[in-house]
């Protein structure tokens, strides 16, 4: 049974992905080619984000199935997962900070640190799980993103001292579309995390989702390789 709602939904993210994508182009017109008044224009401006919202849900739930089919495996190779943290907190640096959190990265020194990967979707996994920490802690405050080696292990860590996740939806946040009651309000569509567990899996990694008390630790711990 979830087999199949996984390949319905992914079916309807397939077929209404295009028209979707077309009902954007139209609005984007309407909004460049025509005169509107400013409540019009406001108007329009909403439905045009939520047709956004739609198209990258849909793009979500494709790539989802894209990589549970393991397609990608054939292409994994030895990476280096400190490196790729370093690029990807450089890069969300500034947006974290004028959003009132501090993101830092701790790499353990003289570490082998190569794992067999993709770097696109490792930079994706450690993306999503710094954008969670942004969006779903209230406060702001530091995030750090880990990396270390323990028993042939290559250990990558995101942790953050917002709110946490409670023990009892930590297997539930982990499924597509569900989010926390308290983060109705927040943007996101509830596959940041299935996109995470998929990459993971992909990857041969355990996940787990832990109290860094407070606030969540995610922990996600590859098999370790030597450096090609
Ligand atoms: N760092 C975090 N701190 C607290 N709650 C979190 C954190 N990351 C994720 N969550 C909870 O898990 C839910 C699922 O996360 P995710 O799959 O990334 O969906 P989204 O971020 O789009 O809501 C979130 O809606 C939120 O309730
Ligand atoms: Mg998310």
């Amino acid at each position: 049974l979830v087999a199949s709602i996984r390949q319905v939904s992914s079916d309807i993210a397939h077929d209404l992905k295009t028209p979707i994508q077309r009902v954007a182009v139209v609005l984007d017109q309407v909004m460049n080619k025509t005169t509107l008044t400013e409540g019009q224009e406001e108007l329009l401006s909403k439905a045009i984000g939520e047709t956004e919202r739609i198209v990258q849900t849909f793009q979500s739930l494709l790539q989802l199935a894209q990589i549970e089919g393991g397609a990608v495996r054939d292409r994994l190779h030895s990476v280096d997962l400190a490196e790729i943290s370093r690029d990807i907190v450089d890069f969300l640096e500034v947006e974290a900070e004028e959003r009132g959190f501090a993101l830092s990265l701790r790499i353990q020194p003289d570490a082998a640190t190569c794992v067999r990967g993709d770097r696109h979707l490792l930079s994706q996994l450690i993306g999503n799980l710094v954008q969670n920490a942004l969006t779903h802690v209230p406060q702001g405050g530091p995030v750090v993103v880990g990396v270390t080696r323990t028993g042939g292990e290559t250990i990558l860590t995101v942790s953050d001292n917002g709110p946490g996740i409670p023990e009892s939806e930590r297997s539930k946040v982990l499924q597509r579309l569900y989010r926390l009651d308290q983060s109705r309000t927040t943007e996101g569509n509830g596959l940041g995390l299935s996109l995470v567990s998929a990459i993971s899996d992909l990857h041969g990694a355990r996940l787990t989702l832990e109290d860094n008390k407070p606030g969540l630790t995610v922990r996600i711990a590859f098999p370790a390789t030597e450096p090609a």
